[in-house]
């Protein structure tokens, strides 16, 4: 093939393809690492949430006795008489909303992850879900067995996972009948109600940058690989060049003068060598040999 190019060339070729062969495997393989990264990442976040919603619903609400100013939503409130006869308010705030305001605080100073919980049947506007947390939940809803759904969209890498009805949720997700007066009042008697034990009640989202093909190529891409790289090359080239072409030019050369005559040419033959460089001089050997002989009966029936 190519009978143009030496071996050299062709070799050097055959080398640059292996090495893009390689990154292609490479690369293919870094992107499912990537995913799995990123799911990890989500999972991580989403963890965090499940644990805060866990301490907050671990008494019901949090009642706090003042309110932030970028927070003034509470879900009920009540008068405690402290020491001198002063009255304080307390703000309760239940799972739901001090995620969200978790959330808000966390969203605006995050560089990566940005988390927040929605549902189908959202009680807050700020909660509605977009496409994607409207996909996952109907997915969730369908396939109860379902642990997350994840998915790239538009630079980001998404996740989400449900959040189950539990017992102590029905007292405010069940019967309206059972709710307390706040909920009612400030959400109506409709919206969020009616659930059981073990359904879908929302999911949390998780939304994290994708890792571009620039950030991978970037971090293979340092001087470290590129060296090794280069190593790699100039390791088979010169193995190529000295082990194999640089002999066989030698021995074409010889095997010329032998042509030519030089019939008592020294060969290094090395019996036994697996070597095919070897073997081939081994044969040109045999070659010589059988040439000396015809010499002399051809000298013999001419004199
Ligand atoms: C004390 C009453 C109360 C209890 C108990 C309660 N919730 Fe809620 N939940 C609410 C209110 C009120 C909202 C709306 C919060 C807001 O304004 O963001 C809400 C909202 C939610 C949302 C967000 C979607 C939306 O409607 O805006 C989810 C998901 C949710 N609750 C799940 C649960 C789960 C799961 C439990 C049980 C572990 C639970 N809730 C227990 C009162 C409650």
């Amino acid at each position: 093939m190519f009978p143009r190019l030496s071996i050299q060339i062709k070799y050097s070729f055959v080398f640059l393809l292996t090495l893009l062969l390689i990154a292609a495997g490479l690369l293919i393989g870094t992107y499912n690492l990537k995913e799995r990264q990123l799911r990890n990442e989500a999972m991580a976040v989403a963890e965090q949430v499940v644990a805060f919603r866990a301490w907050v619903a671990g008494t019901g609400v949090v009642w706090v006795d003042h309110l932030a100013s970028e927070f003034p939503d509470f879900l009920s409130k009540k008068v405690v008489t402290g020491a001198n006869a002063s009255a304080i308010e307390f703000y309760a705030k239940n799972p739901a909303l001090a995620t969200r305001e978790l959330s808000a605080l966390a969203n605006k100073t995050a560089t990566r992850a940005t988390f927040r919980v929605t549902s189908d049947e959202y009680r807050n506007p700020a909660n509605a879900p977009d496409n994607f947390e409207q996909a996952s939940l109907r997915l969730f809803k369908s396939d109860k067995e379902r642990k997350y759904n994840d998915g790239l969209e538009g630079g980001f890498y998404r996740y989400s996972q449900p959040i189950f009805v539990q017992q102590s949720c029905l007292k405010c997700h069940g019967d309206p009948k059972d709710a307390p007066p706040e909920v009612i009042e400030k959400y109506g008697d409709k919206v969020a109600f009616g659930y059981k034990v073990g359904d879908v009640r929302g999911i949390i989202s998780v939304k994290l940058p994708d890792v571009t093909l620039t950030d991978v190529l970037s971090s293979v891409l340092n001087p470290y690989t590129l060296g090794l790289i280069a190593l790699a090359f100039l390791l088979n080239f010169f193995y190529a060049q000295r082990a194999i072409i640089a002999r066989l030019k030698m021995l074409a050369k010889t095997t010329e003068r032998l042509a030519h005559g030089e019939l008592d040419l020294p060969l290094e033959t090395r019996p036994g060598s697996r070597d095919e460089v070897d073997y081939v001089t081994r044969a040109i050997d045999l070659l010589r040999n059988s040439l000396v002989i015809a010499m002399r009966r051809l000298q013999k029936t001419g004199s």
